[in-house]
Order: structure tokens, then sequence, then C-alpha cells
């Protein structure tokens, strides 16, 4: 190995969110807390982002940004090198961060009180932001087959409401990893077109995927709904820079895109931040061999929480993940009330991880896990929880 994913790094009084915030977001204040909630990994960046970042730090003046096409031909280059897609990258449209372009389109394409369709349970930056802008989320449930998620289209035809404009699509699915296969993304899409729906792909985890799945593209899958199409990728959460705020949107249809980035230069966003710029672009250019690494690593940590959960808490079931560092765990089996079971893993254990009730109602028996962390740090969890529910 390379890289080294063993190194504990210190993150506590740095402004990091996920262990600064950790006792207010989540009840959980001990020293020795251990946060596994939200979802940005507790690993160093490639080495590149370091030096295209120290370069910039050297030169010390760091005015205005401009030149983007070079940070768009990267992000173009690395879609085409690891899921066969090479978008134009006049298509490309950087964005302060994915939520907010999500934001952006209801703007652009969606009135107020108009419905946006979801697949519950779903990562709940979706419901905040549709909310935001004062939509109307539509909440679909997924169906729990086998301990996989998948979308009922046919069910969601009969119930869809008439006022629904847009289907937020998370590929791969956050929380419960699920890989969607080519069939189920086309499905949608046909359903889309059908409806005359706008359809976002929030793809953002779509290259933490681990070995036995494969991640389809929404744009290639599916050309027919090509018009009606926004995605969303990112470096952010594939490199572990999601402090950058940086994602793209990318938008084949002309007449879309101008609309998009109208709504964009209506907040002065078509300026672009330096620092993110260019830590985004270092690790899309130079960070290939990082991730080849990172992906056995967490596929390793992956498969620990998976076996070592159940046996340190009897009846708990983590469900098996395709995708993303998230692990989504069920404990309506356990003999316990889910009150209880909070407390023994917040208080109890001093782990900070998210409630599943913000995914959705679906996920009220449920807590996501965050295991992007050294792998010591996922044995002293385990050793953690075995005491407190033995
Ligand atoms: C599906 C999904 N989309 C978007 C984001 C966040 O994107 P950003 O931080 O760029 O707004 C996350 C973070 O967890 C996510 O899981």
């Amino acid at each position: 190995m390379k890289f080294d994913f063993d190194k504990v790094v210190n993150r506590r009084n740095t402004h990091s969110a996920k262990w600064d915030a950790m006792g207010v977001a989540t009840g959980v204040t001990t020293d020795d807390a251990i946060a596994m909630w939200v979802a940005d990994m507790d690993f160093e960046a490639p080495p590149a982002v370091k030096e295209a970042l120290l370069e910039e730090v050297n030169r010390s003046v760091h005015g205005y940004y401009a030149n983007d096409i070079t940070w768009r031909t990267a992000m173009s280059d690395f879609l085409n090198r690891h899921h066969n897609w090479q978008p134009d990258p006049d298509h490309i449209i950087p964005t302060p961060g994915v939520v907010s372009a999500l934001g952006m389109v209801l703007q652009a394409v969606s009135e107020k009180d108009d419905s946006v369709v979801v697949f519950s349970p779903v990562y709940h930056a979706f419901g905040k932001i549709i909310k935001a802008n004062q939509r109307q989320m539509f909440s679909h449930p997924l169906i729990n087959e086998h301990g996989r998620y998948k979308m009922d289209i046919e069910g969601l035809a009969k119930t869809i409401p008439n006022n629904a404009k847009v289907v937020f699509f998370c590929s791969p699915h956050n929380p419960g990893g699920t890989v969607w296969s080519k069939e189920e993304i086309e499905e949608l899409a046909n359903f889309c077109v059908e409806r005359d729906l706008y359809l976002v792909s929030d793809e953002v985890h779509h290259d933490l995927v681990y070995s036995q799945a494969k991640h389809h593209i929404t744009a290639t899958t599916s050309p027919q709904i090509e018009d009606k199409l926004f995605t969303c990728v990112a470096a952010s959460k594939t490199f572990n820079l999601a402090g950058a705020h940086i994602g793209g949107m990318i938008i084949s249809n002309n007449e879309l895109r101008v609309k998009f980035k109208k709504i964009a230069a209506q907040s002065g966003l078509l300026s672009y931040p330096l620092f993110g710029m260019i830590a985004s672009e270092a690790a899309q250019v130079h960070g290939d061999k990082w991730l080849a690494e990172l992906i056995p690593y967490l596929q390793a940590n992956r498969d620990l929480v998976e076996t070592a959960f159940p046996t340190a808490i009897k009846g708990c079931k983590p469900m098996a993940l395709q995708s993303t560092y998230l692990a989504w765990i069920d404990f309506s089996q356990v003999e316990l009330p889910m009150e209880e079971v909070k407390k023994r893993v917040f208080k109890g254990a001093r782990i900070a991880a998210s409630p599943g009730i913000q995914f959705g109602q679906e996920g009220k028996n449920c807590l996501r896990f965050n295991f992007a962390t050294p792998k010591s740090l996922i044995i002293e969890v385990i050793d953690r929880l075995s005491e407190e529910f033995e």
C-alpha cells in the first residue's frame, strides 16, 4: 500500500463539522466520542491535492479564479476513465456543492408548491432543499427486497401527484448503498419521459462502488431522458474534499443549461472559489492510484462492520452495501426498544451515528454509521458496542 489509510488524523478543533459539531448535532459530547455521522472521510486526501494547494499557498497571492476549462476537462476525462462517459466539457457547470445545485434546478424548472419526487429513505438534504425552496416533497417508499432496495415505479405511477415536476434520484443510493441496475435506471427514465418529469441524477457516490457491483451512469444508460436530465457529480466524496464545496452539474440540453446558468448568475455563482477548484481538479487529474487503494480499504471496513456488528448486537441487520461508506443498520429485530438502542450507542458507547429517521419514516429503526475511518477506530467501535449490548 502506497497510501496510509491507517493513519489517525486528529480532526478536533479544525473546523471539522464531523468532529467539532458532533456534540451539537448528535448529543455525543465526551472527549472520547467517535464521529460516524456526516459523510466525509477521516483520511488524508491524495498527495497531489496537497501539492497543488501548497503551490498556490506558496505563491501567496489568492485573487479571483478564471479559466475553468481545465477543471471541466479534468472532470470529463475522469468520468471517461472511470465510467466510460465523456461529457462535453461545455456541458459542465461548477457549482458550490451538489445540494446547492439541487436547489438551483428547482428554481430553474419548477414553481412554488410543485411536487418533487424522492425515493425514501433518502439523503436528508433532499428534503431540506425542497422545503427551503417552498416545493412539496413527495416521498415514495423504496421496497426492501431481501436486503436490497428496489424502486416501485408501478406504485409511483398510481400515486404521483399531478403537480410533480422533478424527480431527485440518488444513484448510488444513500442510505442503503444500492447500485441501481441498468434496467432499474431505464424504467425510471422511461417513467420520467412518459410523465414529462425532469430527472436529477445525483451520482456523487458513484466512484465508491465495491467489487461485485457496477455503477451505470444515467445519461448513458438512458439517452431518452437526455433533454430533461441533470447529472450531479463531484470530487468531494471520492477524494474527501467535501470542504472544498465544489460540484459539477452536467446538462446536455442547451436550453436547460442556459436556464440553470441564469439561476446561478442571479446569486453571482458563476465565479468560482480558487482553492476548491484547484483541489478538485488536482484530485481528478492525479488521484486514480489513491482511489484504487481507497476502495479495497473501505471494502474491508465494510466487511468488518457487516460481520462484527451483528455479533456485537444480536438481531441487528446491516444492509449489504454495494456502494458508499455509510453502513445502514436495521435494529427492528433487536429485542430492545429503539430508544434504548440509541441510548446505548450514543450515550453508552459514545458513538455519534446518524439517526435513521432523518432519512424518512422508513428509517425509524435504523442508524447510519460512517466507516470511512482508520480500521483501528472501527475496532474500537465494535469493542464499545459489544460491551454496551452484551
Ligand atoms: C447523495 C448525496 N448528495 C449530495 C451530498 C452532499 O453534496 P455537497 O456537500 O456537495 O452539497 C451528499 C453528502 O452526503 C450525498 O450523500
